[in-house]
């Protein structure tokens, strides 16, 4: 079993995520962190407590952290995610409530209450990441890697360079990445290619059990929403997003992956928050080989998304008929 720690905006897809996340037998979920950007925090914590409720998995531990990013106001997503993030659907009331700590000092203490590594799963904006890093630099050892989804090779979502979650706090986001804690990047080019089709999302939207009920409604609202004709919408599919990040974790035979140095770009203007991924293999500027790049960083540059979306399928389809 793999420990992970998932830090989460939930979000229909982060809902997804965290849907297969308990739910797998080959991880082991040791925390839930908190971080405005899909919705408010508030309502993240909300949704998040919900989704886990719902999954028989209460016990784990969840805590609020950063409301805003680093430096810039907040900028939700609801035109997504539906104005309470997942889709209008409404979660079981949980029984319990957030820990009494920042969601900083719940990584930390997760971390450094450890006796083995545990991989960080961030699927959302960077800032309870970067402040980590930044306060308790001794927890480092203790990750084994940071698997993030966000960034892109190519186009962005929020802007035309940007993805929604290093543009919401790209500061975090290059703190994250400059401090040589082992990290993969699942970046959009995967994000989209894990889908569920057309006749299985009206199967799960119609069932009677409750998990897979919710689930077929997440996966009804992304296949009806018109935000990227070309790449989340189509015949009625819908992509898990997210919840890619975490099959990634499972079983990571299904990435095509290479390693690259990334920065972030923090200037204003059109690139801000744009992921420059350098896959250089030739002569750069003033002639530098550029093919032999030390980085500690490692970029998704495919996924293999029906082998993903099997697995993901599976995973629900064992809990829910448990
Ligand atoms: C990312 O932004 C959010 O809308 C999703 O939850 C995902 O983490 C995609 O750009
Ligand atoms: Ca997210």
């Amino acid at each position: 079993m793999k420990s992970v720690i998932l830090d989460v905006d939930t979000g229909t897809d982060d809902a997804m995520a965290l849907m297969l996340a308990v739910a797998h037998p080959a991880l082991d979920v040791r925390a839930v962190t908190c971080v405005g950007g899909n919705v408010s925090l508030e309502q993240v914590v909300a949704n998040t407590l919900g989704i886990l409720e719902l999954m028989g998995a209460g016990h784990i531990p969840v805590a609020a952290g950063l409301a805003e990013p680093l430096i810039e106001p907040a900028q939700d997503a609801s035109y997504v995610h539906g104005s309470n993030g997942v889709a209008d659907i409404e979660l079981p009331t949980p029984t319990r409530s957030v820990e009494d700590v920042h969601a900083v000092e719940l990584l930390r203490r997760t971390l450094a209450e450890s006796t083995e590594p545990i991989t960080i799963i961030a699927l959302a904006p960077l800032g309870n990441i970067a402040l980590l890093l930044r306060l308790y630099p001794e927890v480092h050892a203790k990750i084994e890697r940071i698997v993030f989804m966000g960034g892109a090779v190519g186009a962005g979502n929020a802007t035309a360079s940007a993805e929604f979650n290093i543009w919401h706090d790209p500061e975090a986001a290059e703190m994250v990445l400059r401090s040589g804690v082992p990290t993969t990047m699942y970046g959009l080019e995967a994000f989209y290619q894990v889908t569920i089709d057309a006749e299985t999302i009206g199967e799960l939207a119609s069932s009677t059990q409750p998990v897979q009920a919710v689930l077929g409604g997440l996966l009804s609202h992304l296949a009806s929403i018109s935000v990227d004709e070309s790449r989340i919408v189509g015949a009625g599919w819908a992509a898990i997003g997210d919840a890619g990040t975490v099959c990634a974790v499972i079983d990571p035979d299904g990435l095509v992956l290479r390693t690259a140095p990334v920065e972030v770009s923090l200037a204003p203007g059109p690139t801000r928050g744009q992921t420059v991924v350098d896959l250089r293999t030739g002569l750069g500027a003033g002639g530098a080989e550029t093919h032999e790049q030390e980085s500690h960083i490692k970029v998704v540059l495919d996924v293999d998304g029906p082998r993903y979306a099997r697995l993901f399928l599976e995973a629900i389809d064992a809990v829910s008929s448990a």
